[in-house]
């Protein structure tokens, strides 16, 4: 965890909306396959959104997610957000070449989930939880450094910086 900024606290909804980011540009490509009628790059477009998607989704119920639910509050909206991450599985797996129709449901279902956490749950989030909630949260999140993506956290000093570069032995690398 990043500790020489001012930002730890909040790294992880940093990190969650970052992700967001990645998953609406890999959705992209997806769509181009889709409408294009293209099966092989579909299933290349599907993987990379899939690749993001699931790791992601994980990582907030496990650990955000989790935390909060504990609070009858946020029980049940936790719950429904669980529930669309199982109904975008389905959807995403439903896509088929040249149908726009589905490509369109599972992207307006993309979007919609990822305002209600952007926009809802991470800013009640960073109200809500006190410090040893977040540093619970930080525990039982599965890490995202897999050796090759930039960490990039919010800055509320108006700078953002990256991480030291992640190389062979760095302590968050993956030799996978
Ligand atoms: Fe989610
Ligand atoms: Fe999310």
């Amino acid at each position: 965890m990043c500790s020489y900024c001012g930002c730890d606290s909040i790294e992880v909804i940093g990190r969650f909306m970052a992700e967001h980011v990645e998953i609406i540009n890999a959705n992209g490509e997806l769509r181009a396959a889709v409408h294009a009628g293209e099966a092989e790059a579909l299933e290349a477009a599907r993987s990379v959104v899939a690749g993001l998607l699931w790791p992601h989704t994980v990582a907030e119920e496990v650990g955000l997610f989790q935390v909060m639910a504990r609070d009858e509050v946020y029980a049940s909206h936790i719950a429904s957000l669980c529930a669309e991450h199982e109904s975008l599985a389905v959807h995403l797996a439903a896509i088929t070449p040249g149908d726009d129709a589905a490509m369109t449901l599972f992207e307006n279902e993309l979007r919609d989930h990822i305002d209600k956490e952007d926009n809802g749950l991470f800013p009640a989030a960073a109200i809500a939880l006190g410090g040893p909630e977040w540093i619970e949260v930080h525990e039982i999140t599965p890490h995202s450094h897999d050796g090759d993506t930039p960490h990039v956290h919010p800055a509320p000093s108006g700078h953002t910086h990256q991480d030291e570069p992640v190389a062979a032995g760095h302590p968050g690398g993956s030799a996978l």
